[in-house]
């Protein structure tokens, strides 16, 4: 059966290796932006019966969503078989309930727009598990967490991998298992957008600390998570790093030896690739569906 790849502007790093692992070809596309910015989407091949596999990241939210929907509903509309859409890093996710009265549940919204064109959809690592329920296609959930964990292997000595609050603990457990240590985790409150409290404190002075979360966007939780550990050293590893508010360079001047994110996002510090693993879980995914 005939099978492409396809991607916006915001993964094609990761299409590229992806493609490279599965041997199953970039498809041709134009995406440009007209003056106003608008954007412009052509697809350059036949996919008329075709599987495609969509591959976009949505870290420049809007922008994003909108080039992965013209893509999306175009290759539904030239008439390929089976869209499957994998989404390294969701926008919205934290917005994932209705905190007040009113608000939108913004990556509910997300999820409709996403089920106009996919038959089936993949997400590396959403912000909360229960997000992949919201949808009413097949949808996935990919865990690039071990990534991290082969990364530091062998490079802390006494580690101990901890998580700034209870609900990146599963991530910290898992990154410990992959090194072959502990883990632990601090517990947080989070004040307003931005800003939190952390309410407890740690005391690991012998051992290389290493900190990881799913999401780094100010900073703000891994730098209140260093002021509450006492450690040896301070390493700080994260699913996607978004790293707004000039955050690598804050997380350093508060003393961490590395900052380092899987690259679901490209960043200066986006060192851990996490194209294998998605690449092997789209390859079961193939063959159940006889693709491969
Ligand atoms: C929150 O629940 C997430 O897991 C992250 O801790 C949070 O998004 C990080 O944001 P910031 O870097 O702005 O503190």
């Amino acid at each position: 059966m005939k099978c492409s790849i396809f991607s916006g502007t915001s993964a094609q790093h990761l299409a590229f290796e992806i493609s490279k692992f599965l041997n199953i070809p970039i498809g041709k596309i134009t995406v440009k932006r007209f003056p106003d910015g608008e954007c412009y989407v052509k697809i350059e091949k036949d996919v008329k019966n075709e599987t495609c596999i969509l591959i976009q990241s949505t870290y420049r939210q809007d922008k994003d969503l909108i080039e992965l929907l013209l893509i999306g509903d175009t290759l539904k509309d030239l008439g390929a078989s089976k869209v499957i859409t994998v989404l390294p890093y969701l926008a919205y996710s934290r917005q994932d309930r209705r905190f007040s009265e009113g608000e939108a549940i913004s990556v509910k919204s997300i999820v409709k727009l996403l089920e106009i064109f996919s038959d089936v959809v993949f997400v590396i690592n959403p912000h909360k598990s229960y997000i992949i329920d919201y949808f009413k296609i097949d949808a996935f959930e990919i865990d690039v967490s071990k990534d991290i964990g082969e990364y530091f292997k062998n490079k802390l000595k006494n580690p101990i991998v901890v998580s700034p609050d209870i609900g990146a603990v599963n991530i910290a457990k898992s990154v410990a298992s992959s090194i072959g240590c502990g883990y632990d985790y601090l517990e947080k409150k989070r004040l307003a957008p931005g800003e939190v409290e952390v309410k407890s404190r740690l005391e690991y002075e012998n051992n290389d600390v290493l900190i990881v979360d799913d999401i780094i966007d100010s900073g703000g939780t891994i730098i209140r998570a260093i002021e509450n550990i006492k450690a040896k050293n301070y390493f700080v590893g994260c699913i996607h790093g978004l790293f707004n508010q000039n955050s690598i360079y804050k997380i350093y001047a508060y003393g961490a030896k590395e900052v380092v994110s899987t690259d679901t996002i490209p960043n200066p510090v986006s060192k851990i690739s996490v194209s294998k693993t998605i690449a092997k879980r789209l390859k079961d995914y193939l063959k159940e569906i006889k693709v491969l």
